[in-house]
């Protein structure tokens, strides 16, 4: 799949997510390195602390299923482009430096970055 078909892909999750309080939905979908696609979106709490971002949920699905290694990430939101917050890219950073971050304002606008672009000096135990 193409980063454009990957961004079409954080769009089209978005009616998923679950953001009464923010009213601020996210979709994301992360394309791991044999092709398998996961999407996520962000599902908040009424103890707001314990919400999670559509990146995490993302991340969260595919590496419960086993998947390590990602190519990519796409993220869109109901109120235009959206960057990964500082814990979405510490998460991402985990499983690589070079994971791509696509993000845009739509479709066709989309931008392409690289996950230790976002997050330099991040941090790791290994
Ligand atoms: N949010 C995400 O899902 N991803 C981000 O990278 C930024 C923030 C969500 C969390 C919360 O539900 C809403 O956007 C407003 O902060």
């Amino acid at each position: 799949m193409d980063y454009r078909e990957l961004y079409k892909t954080a769009q089209q999750i978005i009616q998923n997510a679950y953001a009464p309080y923010s009213n601020f939905k996210v979709g994301a979908a992360l394309l791991t390195k044999s092709g398998e696609v996961f999407t996520g979106v962000n599902v908040e709490n009424s103890a707001y602390g314990a919400t999670i971002c559509a990146e995490q949920t993302a991340l969260v699905k595919a590496a419960s299923e086993g998947y390590r290694e990602f190519d990519a990430i796409a993220v869109a939101s109901s109120g235009g482009e959206v960057s990964p917050c500082g814990i979405c890219r510490q998460f991402l950073f985990e499983f690589g430096d070079d994971i791509k971050v696509i993000t845009g304002e739509d479709e066709d606008h989309i931008k392409v970055t690289q996950i230790k672009d976002l997050l330099p000096n991040g941090f790791r135990l290994k």
